[in-house]
């Protein structure tokens, strides 16, 4: 006879618990356990006790492997996050905001595939055909290889694909996605932790791979269980200002490739465009002869861009100095505030600072810290920067700048941007000068070892 067992799992984090409790211990969510009940059958258990005799392990080294079979969207940007194309059989998660555009982003993968050949089934439980159709013709001519449906449940979804036999298959949005066995509504985390299993196990058995479209949550997850980012091979956000053109999408989670990528995007009338140079269009319109705006040069997996940083420094009115950050860490930045007035004596408690990265891009990596430093300096001073000066580096708790990874690649992009001087830690410049590798009478190269030092600099004006 079957026992059976109540069991509360958690729809944030997946945590299982024996009992119901208020706070999930697993997450710390409020209110988030709910109720599944778990039965063991007697079949079941004979399975288990006749399967347990049979697993064999098998040596590492005897495993063999064969070359993966990607298929190439032709969107280099989007390739080159994915690792190097869609691999087989694989299921990839696109997480982002309502209107960012992952479904146009799909929609044009799907037209790429298909424009070379590859079979592409679009499933849309949120639009009709037609507006799928109008979308589409924003974007361009579509050859006969794309198909679209406009459905719901995951039944149909499943006897689609095995009729058409597409290689890849795109499902906007798991949350409007229903398995009519299961009793709860659609979004779920019952039905939502289903349907991704039903969808690993057509991609898994038949090769085929599969996009879905998962909506974000105000924290910034993918809406449904974090269960659904474990179920996944890839999974891929899709970010960027909702007022600013540009769009970005990064890995997180890759089983065949890094998640250090980013791939930028442009929104335009016809869909998206990459941008494969982002550094000229993150600095395009800047302010030049202003102070308060300097240039850095920012890493972003092997990608690296010249970004702009500005602050605004003036008297405050109130009893607590406003500070705010935006595009970067704020307590990075409050640090940063209180080691220019410790260590070079600028008085900022009674002035409100606010910290800008133009371009809406949010960069968070210390290397960016000379660069905050120099603009608040600028801003406080009224002192403009040269503009064709660069500056990064690390700034730590005594005011020293400390050298920060991967220089070459950034003083190389400062020069291919027109850069003429680059002020970077002495560590690295040191570094740069051994290695050989950047022609140096193209750049002047600046290291410095105190913030101290940069207060002083002739760059300024
Ligand atoms: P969409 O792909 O529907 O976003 P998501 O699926 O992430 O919710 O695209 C959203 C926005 O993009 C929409 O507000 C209109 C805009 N857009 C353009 O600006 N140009 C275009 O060519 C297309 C297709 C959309
Ligand atoms: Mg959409």
């Amino acid at each position: 006879m079957a026992k059976e067992k109540k069991l509360f799992y958690c729809r944030e984090c997946g945590n299982e618990t024996a009992k119901w409790q208020g706070k999930c211990p697993g997450c710390g969510g409020w209110n988030t356990l709910v109720e599944a009940p778990m039965v063991k059958t007697a079949a079941g258990k004979a399975k288990a006790a006749a399967s347990a005799a049979d697993a064999e392990p098998a040596r590492m080294k005897d495993i063999a492997i064969e070359a993966e079979n990607r298929l190439v969207t032709g969107i280099a940007e989007m390739d080159r996050v994915l690792g190097g194309g869609i691999v087989a059989g694989s299921l990839v998660l696109v997480g982002g905001d309502p209107g960012i555009g992952k479904s146009t982003l799909l929609l044009q993968m799907c037209k790429n595939l298909s424009d070379q050949g590859k079979k592409a089934l679009y499933v849309s439980g949120e639009e009709s055909l037609k507006q799928i159709k109008l979308r589409g013709d924003r974007i361009g001519e579509f050859s006969d290889s794309i198909y679209l449906l406009s459905e719901t449940g995951i039944s149909l979804i499943d006897g689609a694909i095995q009729k058409l036999q597409p290689e890849i298959v795109v499902i906007d949005s798991i949350q409007t996605m229903y398995d009519e066995n299961v009793d709860a509504a659609p979004g779920s985390m019952s039905q939502v932790r289903e349907i991704t299993g039903i969808l690993l196990r057509i991609a898994k058995s038949r090769g085929i791979s599969i996009f879905i479209v998962g909506h974000v949550t105000k924290e910034g997850n993918v809406a449904g269980p974090r269960m659904l980012e474990h179920m996944v091979d890839t999974v891929l956000y899709f970010e960027g200002d909702a007022a600013a053109a540009y769009r970005i999408l990064r890995g997180v989670k890759n089983r065949f490739g890094s998640t250090n990528e980013i791939g930028v995007f442009e929104m335009k009338g016809k869909g998206l465009v990459e941008v494969p140079n982002p550094s000229e269009y993150m600095i395009q319109g800047r302010p030049v002869g202003e102070a308060g705006s300097v240039v850095t040069c920012a890493i972003e997996g092997s990608r690296s861009f010249m970004i702009e940083v500005q602050a605004l420094v003036c008297h405050t009115y109130f009893n607590m100095p406003r500070r705010t950050a935006a595009g970067t860490d704020y307590n990075r930045v409050n640090l940063l505030i209180a080691v220019l007035e410790k260590r070079l004596g600028m008085r900022l408690s009674d002035s409100d600072a606010y910290v800008n990265v133009a371009g809406g891009m949010r960069i968070t990596e210390p290397a960016i810290d000379l660069a905050i430093i120099a603009a608040l300096i600028s801003s406080q001073s009224e002192k403009v920067m040269d503009d064709r000066t660069v500056l990064f580096g690390e700034v730590g708790l005594v005011g020293e700048v400390r050298a920060v990874p991967q220089c070459e690649k950034r003083v190389a992009e400062a020069m291919k941007t027109g850069y003429r001087t680059c002020i970077l830690p002495y560590a690295n410049k040191i570094a740069i000068k051994k290695s050989g590798n950047i022609d140096l009478s193209e750049i002047n190269l600046v290291g410095i070892r105190n913030i101290r030092e940069i207060a002083n600099r002739r760059e300024w004006s």
